[in-house]
């Protein structure tokens, strides 16, 4: 597989497509099993997830909601740090199971976030897919991190739904930083 190059950085390959897909499709039966009966909400943080979203509840064969939601980031003053704001979140989660979809978990502070907003409508459950984590990036563990499709090393990525400014979502595969 060819390098690919985005802006200024080149990229090697990581994570094929079919690789990708066979992951997901491992993830889709455990959900089905987990959440039999019980309806849950998926909430996709946008961009970077709606391939893996559109991949996934494809997988899905229980009865489920889809929605997604967005989160912007604001570099605020030194002392406050970033402030971040979340648009377009369901305001019915109350005794909901609540799965939250994202693309990757690197600091864990965007998911952070969007637990704690969550957590104030006391949803019945709320849980976390993610297709990739980097776990020598996570800042603090994160009870609720239990789907993963691949740990990957602490590196850049770009690739299905991820971007590296702005480019590189449409790529079949993932690639990392050479
Ligand atoms: P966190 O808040 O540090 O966990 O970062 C979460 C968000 O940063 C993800 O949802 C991505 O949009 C972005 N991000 C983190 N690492 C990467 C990467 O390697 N490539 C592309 N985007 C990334």
């Amino acid at each position: 597989m060819n390098n690919v190059q985005v802006h200024d950085k080149e990229f090697e390959i990581l994570l094929e497509n079919d690789s990708i897909n066979k992951r997901i499709r491992l993830i889709g039966i455990q959900l089905n099993v987990d959440y039999e009966n019980r309806c849950p909400v998926f909430i996709g943080v946008l961009n970077g997830s709606f391939l893996f979203m559109a991949d996934l509840i494809k997988e899905i064969d229980i009865a489920c909601e889809i929605g997604f939601i967005r989160v912007a980031s604001y570099h605020g003053t030194e002392s406050v740090g970033e402030i971040k704001e979340a648009f377009g979140l369901p305001t019915d989660l109350k005794d909901r199971d609540v799965i939250i979809v994202e693309d990757i978990v690197d600091t864990g502070q965007t998911l952070k976030y969007i637990l704690a907003k969550v957590q104030q409508q006391e949803p019945a459950s709320v849980t976390v897919c993610s297709l990739l984590f980097k776990p020598a990036a996570l800042k603090e563990p994160i009870a609720e991190l239990n789907y993963v499709g691949f740990e990957i090393p602490n590196d850049f990525v770009v690739g299905y739904g991820l971007d590296y400014n702005g480019l590189g979502r449409n790529l079949k595969d993932i690639y990392r930083a050479v």
